[in-house]
């Protein structure tokens, strides 16, 4: 018994150093306050994207200890510095959102006290939280209070989490995938086919409809479609409409999709995960009329309400369609049923059940800053759209048509050489500079360049800074390609 406790004191020391003092939590405080302001003090001169390597063996584990101040210096130079800087308003490819301060300190608050947000019994404070933020999404996209959600790492999970819903309200079991039929158009995100294999549903019939010159869904073709596939014998059973694809932010026709969906008895689901929260501007909310029809609907809090990467969302309508691939008992969790509650556990609709308390970061900047400069920012975001879009012609470039929200694109239309090789090159330029991170994609067969804004810290002065560099690198290349 003594040899023991001599051990157990001596595990009790060493394992000491996991609980630092007050004073050494001041210290580390100190110094992470001060990186933090450094970075975002210096965020509108810094790279937006460095191609540089990252040095492995920097963030090596080889088990022993290192102070603080060093460690800061290598995630500073070795992660930080180089990559996307996701953080940067200059950061106006893929689908950005910048991460809002206050989000980083909800996390602090969230991992300092280790709410266990996957059960009510747990912590019914971090549950009546996540729901809250549910209600207030429902009541923004017209969806019942009797709806269910969940707040997950992002649009691919809760796509996953939606389809999952669909196929089993639809009893699409094994005997009847390869004569059950999904609709949805060639724009959809590739997390929608990628959820499908996950849960099984690889040999299902996928049709991908046709698109006006808008790329938004051809509703004339999604019936012609259906009513085909009725004729030989299939079974139709869910489309899928993108409120804001990620290639050209366009919208389907939210409201004739639905229809068809009631006619037809199929499961409506939309992916609004770029889209959604431009609901909430004056200009953009009519065309969102008919997303309260989904049975189920995506929505990014990373993406549109600017908070940091991590934070998804899904509502779906049918409560017991989601739970039931999602809800499951145990007898080592009998005691979660302790309180008695009409508040379901967070982990009855999610593949996770241990989960980041990820409502804290949306809740407390909705809580301090309110609502108003969110929409502001999203409105802000549209006219900023319209304003690149009108430098980027004077400038010479060419556009794309209108486009529905903030994502468009745009190329050099160079005379004397292949246009296509020519817009490469000035990407791959503008990746070098790195004062501006676009990305690019294919556009009826045509390489072009996507900009995407949606960070909350794209200004007005960003987009100036970023025609300029545009302008600089096209007059580079062209002395170049001479
Ligand atoms: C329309 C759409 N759906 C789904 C996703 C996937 O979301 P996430 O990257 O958060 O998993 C994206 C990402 O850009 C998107 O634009």
């Amino acid at each position: 018994m003594e040899e023991l406790l001599t051990r157990i004191k001596e595990l009790e020391n060493i394992s000491r150093e996991l609980e630092p003092s007050e004073a050494e939590r001041n210290n580390y405080f100190q110094q992470i306050q001060d990186f933090s302001n450094r970075f975002i003090n210096d965020i509108q001169t810094s790279k937006a994207y460095s191609d540089k390597k990252v040095e492995r063996d920097l963030l090596a584990i080889d088990g022993q200890k290192k102070p603080l101040k060093d460690i800061i210096e290598v995630y500073k130079q070795e992660v930080v510095d180089k990559g996307i800087n996701a953080a940067s308003g200059r950061h106006i490819g893929y689908i950005p959102g910048g991460g809002l301060y206050v989000s980083a300190i909800a996390d602090l608050m969230a991992a300092v006290t280790n709410e266990y947000a996957g059960l009510y019994f747990a912590s019914p404070g971090a549950v009546i939280i996540e729901n809250e933020i549910l209600n207030w999404m429902k009541s923004i996209f017209g969806f019942p209070e009797s709806a269910a959600g969940s707040l997950t790492s992002g649009g691919s999970v809760a796509n996953l989490i939606a389809l999952t819903a669909a196929r089993d309200h639809h009893k699409i079991k094994s005997t009847r995938i390869n004569k059950s039929v999904i609709y949805m158009s060639p724009q959809a995100h590739h997390c929608i086919p990628k959820a499908l294999k996950i849960i099984g549903l690889e040999d299902i019939i996928i049709r991908y409809t046709r698109m006006d010159k808008h790329s938004r869904m051809d509703v004339n073709d999604l019936n012609t479609k259906i009513n085909k596939d009725r004729r030989q014998g299939l079974h139709p059973f869910l489309v899928i409409a993108t409120a804001g694809t990620t290639d050209t932010g366009a919208v389907d026709p939210l409201m004739k999709i639905g229809n068809i969906a009631v006619e037809n008895n199929l499961w409506y689901h939309i992916d609004a995960a770029y889209g959604g929260f431009f609901i909430l501007t004056d200009q953009k909310k009519e065309l969102f009329r008919g997303i309260e029809m989904a049975d189920s609907l995506v929505t990014d809090p990373h993406k549109g309400l600017f908070i940091p990467y991590g934070t998804g969302a899904v509502l779906v309508k049918n409560r017991e369609a989601v739970m039931q691939s999602h809800r499951y008992t145990a007898n080592y969790m009998q005691d979660s049923t302790r309180i008695d509650s009409d508040i379901y556990n967070p982990a009855d609709v999610s593949p996770e059940l241990t989960r980041h308390f990820r409502a804290l970061r949306i809740w407390l900047p909705l809580q301090m800053h309110g609502i108003e400069p969110f929409k502001a920012c999203l409105e802000e975001k549209l006219l900023l759209t319209s304003y690149f879009r009108n430098r980027l012609s004077e400038s010479g470039f060419e556009t794309g048509p209108d486009p529905d929200l903030s994502v468009s694109y745009f190329w050099y239309p160079y005379k004397k050489g292949d246009q296509d090789a020519f817009n490469r090159r000035l990407l791959e330029l503008l990746y070098k500079d790195g004062n501006v991170f676009f990305s690019s994609t294919i556009v009826d067969k045509k390489f072009v360049i996507r900009m995407a804004i949606l960070s909350f810290r794209t200004k007005l002065k960003t987009i100036d800074q970023a025609v300029d560099v545009l302008n600089n690198i096209r007059l580079k290349l062209e002395r170049e390609y001479k």
